[in-house]
């Protein structure tokens, strides 16, 4: 297809087909789809508990009771997809909660495949929300300072994935960034009689600023030094087709690129280098700034949002993982975009 305009006449006019809106959906070469949408939820041990996470409003620690709720209503809305974190009554060294089999998100998992079997439930596998020290993996002090060991590491991370696929799981998504890891959980399922269940993995995972309100939410901020020894560097976009490269030859079902806009570019790139299903996790601190420039009145949250989570398909992503998923959702089937 050329792109080039020509000189041809008459004259190319783009306004003729921006007349009505309902010219502009005839032609709009993007849609928003709330079969899309992927909520991310945290839940935590108790009954009737709900907290507030200060920087995002909207979002809660739940109890799992409240859990459902919350689920329910994101299915009611047409949300068909959820994201869920853990966050233990204790953590450790080994992070024992991660791969409990009565663990939080274990107990959850069963709950929400009992009450709404049709729900996807993709679980968040990491350790950072059940290691005293915070990080994605085991810590090793040793005279160079702290490292995480990433192999160790692995037996860790793919032992939680089985437990939540033993709980009833439908998929399960490694954000911790060691590397191999997609290969040591794809084999663990494998072995376990669950070769059926899907990886979502975090492949382009950044280290990102954009992840400090999450930390709240989860109670997952390392205690000491910080995650760029294992995320990405932001500067780098071919290292990023690197890792997607990776993660699809050790089984990944669906690659992730987070955050997402900042990172549109790295979007993009995976998309055309693999067409492969391709999610945008919209973080965090997006949802933050969005949330506070309309508290003000400075945005229309609704048309930012929007606008955003379009820019994302655009550039390439099916899936979008989005803690405005609800609202977005509610917004489709009033008048579409
Ligand atoms: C766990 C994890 C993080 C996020 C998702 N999984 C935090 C981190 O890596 O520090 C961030 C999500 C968000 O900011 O919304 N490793």
């Amino acid at each position: 297809m050329s792109m080039h305009l020509t000189g041809r006449f008459p004259a190319y006019r783009p306004r003729r087909l921006r007349a009505s809106a309902a010219m502009r959906r005839l032609v709009s070469e993007t849609q928003l789809s709330a079969s899309q949408l992927v909520l991310p939820l945290f839940v935590r041990p108790g009954r009737k508990l709900r907290r507030p996470v200060a920087a995002m409003p909207g979002v809660f620690q739940l109890s799992p009771d409240e859990l459902l709720r919350e689920t329910a209503a994101a299915r009611e809305a047409g949300v068909p997809a959820i994201l869920l974190f853990g966050i233990p009554d204790r953590k450790d060294a080994r992070a024992s909660g991660a791969y409990a089999a009565n663990g939080i998100v274990q107990q959850a998992i069963r709950l929400l495949k009992r009450e709404l079997p049709d729900l996807i439930v993709i679980t968040d596998v990491c350790l950072c929300e059940y290691m005293e020290h915070g990080h994605c993996g085991i810590v090793r002090k040793g005279r160079g300072g702290v490292r995480i060991a990433n192999d160790p590491t692995l037996k860790l991370l793919a032992q939680t994935a089985l437990s939540h696929a033993d709980a009833g799981a439908d998929m399960v998504a490694p954000s911790d960034m060691m590397d191999g890891r997609v290969r040591a959980i794809r084999e663990r399922l494998d072995r376990s009689g669950f070769e059926d269940t899907p990886i979502l993995s975090y492949a382009a995972k950044f280290a990102s600023a954009f992840y400090g309100p999450f930390r709240e939410a989860a109670e997952s901020a390392p205690r000491f030094g910080d995650r760029r020894s294992y995320q990405m560097d932001a500067a780098n976009a071919n290292e990023a087709l690197r890792e997607v490269a990776m993660d699809i030859e050790e089984g990944a079902d669906i690659v992730m690129v987070k955050p997402a806009l900042a990172y549109l570019d790295i979007i993009y790139r995976v998309k055309r280098e693999f067409g492969y299903p391709t999610a945008a996790y919209a973080v965090s601190a997006e949802h933050a700034m969005t949330k506070a420039a309309a508290a003000r009145g400075w945005i229309d949250e609704r048309a930012v949002t929007l606008e955003s989570l379009l820019a994302m398909k655009r550039a390439g992503a099916d899936i979008l993982i989005t803690y405005a998923a609800v609202d977005v959702a509610r917004w489709l089937s009033e008048t579409g975009r």
